[in-house]
């Protein structure tokens, strides 16, 4: 049935184009929600796929939106979320952002440093509401994320700076608990309940340290889910029991509110990409074949090489399964040695104008794409619920005069 709707699509809009699959959407979330224990809260991190409709239907699926920019914020209000359930993150937000989130009634906001708790407060005077506060602390050292946020890197408060900050907050901001993020595509149950264990240490040390009550722990996430490729992430057996014991005490006082956060095991498999075959090189050194999706619209930081190496798996919806398999470097159109969104690919051998899809980019997939790189035109984003067509729509830049003059 999958196939007909993308192949049915690609006709109707023409390609590249992406699709994202409502139904696919609830499976996933009653999955991952029998995953976690009944009395924890879910956050849908909205960096993973903010399109509006996406947004929306996983709230009505009961999670709630964690957002980390205006635009997601708005994309989550567009979505029908409530401002007060919304938990804004990120490592630097200015005093204009968290303003702008106070005023249009956010309330929850994970602070990651000292100057920045200030600003929360100044922007808490200026907007004449009060925030409420969790600390975002440093991981331990030594995660098995695959994409970690520890070690070092730029996020949360340490231990110390935090104990500090809890010693002097600023006037109108309500200290309510603390988050920690570890990082993604922690591999298996093993892995997530040891990172949520030694984040609970974390929070447990800094709570009894700096004698503040816990009412919410936010314990983040890293649920897996494969990127661009076919398949599924690893089932997270025994993590519902694991996490009912981890969290059945806390030597902090009563149990606090707990949360986790999820994007790519919640909306990953929900999208396809589909592209065309342009054209296909034989060389000496292998095939080349060149799609019309390229990094603008597929793994743009992969192809810069900063996060993932290009990797992309593709289905030839045109072909049978009598073509010879070839093994294939799969390129973009744009003129670039860096777009690549396969090196070595192995698949049928495909023809100029084949339809291929790539499965498993309903997360991460346009968002983190080089959408401005070489002007191309903006990709159609189509909405179906189990076959049946929903919405299509694509994001269009504008270019607005901000000079002096203008004004
Ligand atoms: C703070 C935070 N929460 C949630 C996520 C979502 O991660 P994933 O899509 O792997 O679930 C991220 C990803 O970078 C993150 O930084």
């Amino acid at each position: 049935m999958i196939d007909r709707v993308l192949r049915d699509t690609a006709e109707r809009f023409g390609t590249p184009v992406y699709t994202y699959d409502l139904a696919e959407l609830r499976r996933r979330s009653v999955d991952l929600r029998s995953s976690l224990p009944d009395f924890a809260g879910l956050y849908y991190s909205l960096k993973a796929n903010p399109h509006p409709l996406v947004v929306a239907e996983l709230r009505r699926a009961g999670c709630r939106a964690e957002v980390s920019s205006a635009g997601e914020l708005g994309a989550a209000l567009e979505a029908g979320h409530r401002p007060e359930d919304i938990l804004y993150t990120g490592p630097g937000k200015s005093l204009t952002e968290l303003t702008q989130a106070l005023t249009e009634g956010v309330t929850t906001f994970s602070c990651e440093s000292a100057a920045e708790l200030r600003r929360l407060g100044l922007a808490a005077a200026s907007a004449r509401q009060r925030a409420k506060v969790l600390l975002r602390l440093q991981p331990p050292l030594g995660s098995k994320a695959g994409l970690s946020m520890g070690d070092g890197r730029q996020f949360g408060f340490t231990v110390e700076d935090a104990l500090r900050a809890c010693a002097d907050l600023p006037a109108g901001v309500e200290l309510r608990g603390c988050h920690v993020y570890l990082g993604s595509q922690l591999p298996d149950t093993d892995a997530l309940l040891e990172a949520f264990a030694r984040a609970k240490d974390t929070v447990e040390l800094v709570s009894r340290a700096a004698r503040t009550p816990l009412d919410v722990v936010d314990l983040g996430g890293g649920f897996p889910w494969p990127y661009a490729t076919a398949g599924s992430g690893a089932e997270l057996t025994g993590l519902r029991a694991g996490l009912d014991k981890l969290l059945s005490t806390w030597d902090t006082g009563p149990a606090p509110q707990v949360y986790f956060e999820a994007g790519r095991r919640l909306v990953a498999s929900a999208g396809h990409l589909l592209t065309t075959v342009l054209d296909v090189k034989q060389r000496p050194e292998g095939t080349i074949v060149v799609l019309d999706a390229g990094i603008n619209v597929l793994g743009g930081m992969s192809g810069l090489g900063r996060v993932l190496r290009p990797a992309a798996g593709f289905e030839n919806l045109s072909a049978g399964d009598d073509r010879e398999p070839v093994t294939a470097d799969v390129v973009g159109p744009l003129c670039t040695p860096l777009d690549r969104l396969s090196v070595r690919a192995t698949l049928p051998q495909p023809r100029e104008g084949d339809l291929l899809s790539v499965p498993n980019v309903g997360a991460y997939g346009l968002t983190a794409s080089l959408t401005r790189f070489l002007s191309r035109p903006p990709v159609t984003e189509v909405v179906h619920d189990g076959g049946r067509l929903i919405g299509a729509s694509r994001q269009v830049l504008t270019t607005e005069d901000v000079s002096p003059a203008a004004g």
